[in-house]
């Protein structure tokens, strides 16, 4: 078996120290239909607001927070844009990965000597709370991290953004931070952005999956997962492997026409309460067979859940050797069946769910021969 858990990265070493995850931000057709769905659906809370009224004539974006989770829904205000050009490409999605560093400029020097491409050039944004500081550099596909200093800002987001005050706020559902971000790379890509963060961002390589670990009957992928220094930030990287038929990395990176990131992991300390909310409001997730409950608990042995809830939910188990977890997959949120979320509860595990992949992806495939990209 090709599965492997590496011991705790070394934090005294850290060549990139970060903090945490500061924002996620999408280009998407409509920031604003955006950022109601995302409310009223995910519980998301009205944070920030930039557009026309606050001086922004290229584009508005709405910034909404839960718990530690940002997102930022960015759309264009004028044709032949930059994020007009990308929704075209790409159709909605991730454009920005935001990592809260202590010195951006650093950050930003040491990535670039050591190989990345530059995306933008250390910049200093101020108003009368304080200053932020911003940097980026590239990785796959059009993906960007931005590195951001706040330790000098007390604002709601930053610069150009002012506090976003609707009369409609949504009841949270317990969303509470950014466990992993998930990208999908072309054949033969995945070792590269392996090295690249090895190599740029000091991440070490925490798992590895391979196409034997993850196939069913048609198809298949592997998986490497990169994790920084303090194990906050994980990013697992896939690339399609063969398959008897098209495999769901192959769907995606036909219909976002590149790589990209293919799901946004959001932990939550209850996972029945959250995907219940969630379901009453709209949210779809991935159908899971009965046949996956009669064997569970035989497989991930005794959990603190009730199977009833789960099974009712379509909640998905699987254990490692440091515990258990809980997670659950959205059905695509975009026209193009391209990202999704997944809602993830940690009881000890620190893996990814490979116990699940089986379940998870024949799921996939009976959504994929719906829309005959199988
Ligand atoms: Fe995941």
């Amino acid at each position: 078996m090709n599965y492997m858990t590496n011991p705790a990265p070394e934090v005294s070493n850290d060549i990139m120290p970060i903090n945490g995850t500061d924002y996620i931000e999408l280009y998407v057709s409509n920031s604003k239909q955006a950022a109601y769905y995302y409310k009223a659906a995910f519980g998301f809370h009205s944070v920030a607001y930039s557009g026309l009224e606050t001086g922004n004539q290229e584009s508005e974006s709405y910034v909404v927070g839960q718990d530690k989770i940002r997102l930022v829904f960015t759309s264009p205000l004028h044709s032949n844009s930059i994020v007009g050009k990308h929704i075209d490409k790409h159709g909605d999605g991730v454009k920005v990965n935001a990592l809260w560093v202590d010195d951006a400029t650093q950050a930003y020097e040491d990535a670039i000597s050591r190989g990345a491409k530059h995306y933008m050039a250390p910049t200093v944004e101020k108003d009368e709370h304080g200053q932020i500081v911003r940097s980026g550099i590239y990785t796959y596909g059009e993906v960007v991290h931005v590195f951001v200093e706040r330790k000098d800002y007390t604002g709601v987001f930053m610069p150009g953004y002012r506090k976003w005050e609707p009369r409609f706020e949504a009841e949270p559902t317990g969303l509470k931070y950014v466990d992993h971000m998930v990208g999908n790379v072309e054949l033969g890509n995945m070792n590269k952005w392996v090295k690249f963060y090895e190599d740029v961002m000091g991440f070490k390589q925490i798992l590895s999956f391979d196409d034997k670990d993850i196939s069913t009957e048609y198809t298949a992928l592997m998986s490497k997962v990169m994790s920084n220094g303090n194990g906050k930030i994980k990013f697992p990287i896939n690339e399609p492997a063969e398959g008897k038929k098209k495999s769901q990395v192959d769907e995606y990176l036909e219909f976002y026409e590149g790589e990209g990131v293919q799901h946004v992991a959001m932990a939550t300390d209850n996972i029945i309460a959250t995907v219940t909310a969630l379901r009453a409001r709209g949210v779809e997730f991935l159908d899971i067979p009965e046949t996956y409950y009669e064997a569970l608990l035989d497989r991930v042995g005794e959990i603190d859940e009730d199977l009833a809830p789960l099974k009712d939910l379509g909640i998905l188990v699987d254990r490692d050797e440091d515990g258990y977890l809980l997670q659950i997959f959205t059905k695509t949120v975009n026209p193009r069946p391209t990202m999704f979320f997944e809602i993830i509860q940690r009881k000890g595990a620190n893996s990814f769910g490979k116990g699940n992949f089986k379940a998870l992806f024949e799921a996939i495939e009976r959504e994929q021969e719906l829309r005959g990209t199988l």
